[in-house]
């Protein structure tokens, strides 16, 4: 094992090849999500959650031809005519099947046309100069956009009825994990990052944050953990929910995480068309913020809040600095998390150990996004990059914060300061959760 550390390569030459990668990777991924169904499908809504999946596909292409192909490369416009179309202040998902969007294979043109500019435009930028194009910060901003709309796209098969049409293979195996809870010790750590090259402005700037000694789970609530508060008669009793929680679990008549049915004794899932028995090893999902809470206050126990949650993914005892990720400072391989589809389930705990934290903190990337209990905030010294509507207007108690990916998250969109937000009462997404618990004076050192 060497102890030097290269610095990492950031010239422009690394930048050119590096975005080509990840917008490629991005749009084999679009193409797979939408050519695996018929047209049919493609302007269908699933759900009034989600959008048509061809409003996804043309609306990431009008993101990049405006930041790229426009801004980026002062280009002409390929289609000004549809910018009012695919804006998302302008259309709630419920009203986008009404307008009169392009269709599957105008869409599938359109942003074929995009993208061969995008790669001129590429060739031929300097990627220095405005902050834009500093570390090709633009790029890495329509990469990862394309690839949340995968993810989204994702949970729209998710809802959409009929037989299967995705495949992957099984996850690894999960491994007995030798501790339930670690104990992250008290004291300051280095929150967020200043220096990421594609974070996002939410993400930024480092600062330091003072978190009291927790106890944190080592590996994300499973199938069969939630099943005994179920069994416990937890979706019935209003002591374990939040006043707002109990509301949205009786309008929402929730008894079970979404696309859960009993079948006697017998619990089974609808997972991208295929029914199936809950394997009761996997981390649970599709669950909301409300039930995740309900089940933390049923097991004694609490969600961890976000400053909780990244300094258990990014601490590192040894030196006091904060990793990109739990593993450390590597781009993410497939040894070290599930991520970017490859598989299209969770797996079960201990099945990444090369991905764990150093203090035995298993899968805080990948396998499902956490809800925390905090809401989405800026962080001390925010600055809106590169425009308002990215971050700063969804600010406020009305969204919750979640962390660390999914399956369905691509390493591109994912890091050990990356965040997600959404509705308390949202589970149409990846998301499962994880406990955490004070510690108590005598168990701190
Ligand atoms: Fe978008």
């Amino acid at each position: 094992m060497t102890l030097t550390q290269s610095a990492p390569d950031y010239s422009p030459g690394h930048w050119r090849s590096h975005v080509a990668e990840v917008l490629t990777r991005a749009r084999n991924r679009s193409r797979l999500l939408t050519d695996s169904v018929d047209d049919d499908d493609l302007v269908r809504q699933h759900s009034p959650l989600m959008s048509p999946l061809v409003w996804d596909l043309a609306h990431v292409g009008n993101q990049e031809e405006l930041w790229l192909v426009r801004d980026v490369g002062g280009r002409a416009p390929v289609r000004r005519d549809i910018d009012e179309l695919y804006d998302a202040f302008k259309h709630p998902r419920a009203e986008r099947p009404a307008l009169p969007l392009l269709g599957p294979a105008e869409a599938r043109r359109y942003v074929s046309e995009v993208r061969d500019k995008v790669l001129d435009v590429l060739e031929h930028s300097p990627l220095e100069g405005r902050p834009l194009l500093q570390q090709a910060f633009a790029f890495g901003m329509v990469a990862q956009h394309e690839q949340q709309h995968d993810e989204t796209m994702l949970a729209t098969h998710q809802l959409r009825s009929g037989g299967a049409v995705l495949d992957a293979a099984l996850p690894p195996l999960g491994v007995r994990l030798p501790a339930a809870e670690v104990l992250v010790p008290g004291g300051p750590f280095t929150m967020g990052t200043s220096t990421e090259p594609w974070a996002l402005d939410n993400e930024r700037p480092a600062h330091d944050v003072d978190v009291a000694p927790f106890f944190i789970d080592t590996a994300a609530v499973t199938n069969d953990a939630f099943m005994a508060f179920i069994d416990a008669g937890g979706y019935d009793q209003p002591q374990w929910w939040s006043a707002q929680g109990w509301v949205h679990r009786q309008d929402g008549r929730l008894s079970a995480p979404g696309f859960w049915e009993r079948g006697g004794d017998t619990w089974w899932r609808v997972r991208f068309g295929i029914r199936e028995q809950v394997p009761p090893d996997e981390p649970v999902m599709h669950v909301s913020f409300h039930e995740a809470q309900a089940y933390a206050t049923w097991a004694g126990r609490r969600l961890p809040t976000e400053p909780e949650w990244e300094k258990a993914a990014r601490w590192d005892p040894s030196t006091g600095r904060s990793r990109r990720y739990p593993w450390g400072d590597e781009d993410p391989a497939p040894e070290h998390a599930n991520l970017g589809q490859r598989h299209l389930r969770p797996a079960a705990a201990g099945a990444y150990p090369r991905g764990a934290s150093p203090l035995g903190v298993h899968q805080l990337i990948g396998d499902v996004w956490e809800w925390t209990s905090s809401d989405f905030r800026g962080y001390p010294g925010f600055t809106v990059f590169p425009y308002p509507e990215y971050s700063r207007v969804f600010f406020g108690s009305d969204y919750k914060v979640l962390r660390g990916g999914s399956f369905g998250s691509d390493p591109v969109a994912v890091r050990g300061t990356f965040r997600n937000w959404d509705f308390p009462i949202r589970r149409q997404i990846f998301a499962g959760f994880r406990c955490a618990r004070d510690a108590q004076p005598e168990e701190a050192s």
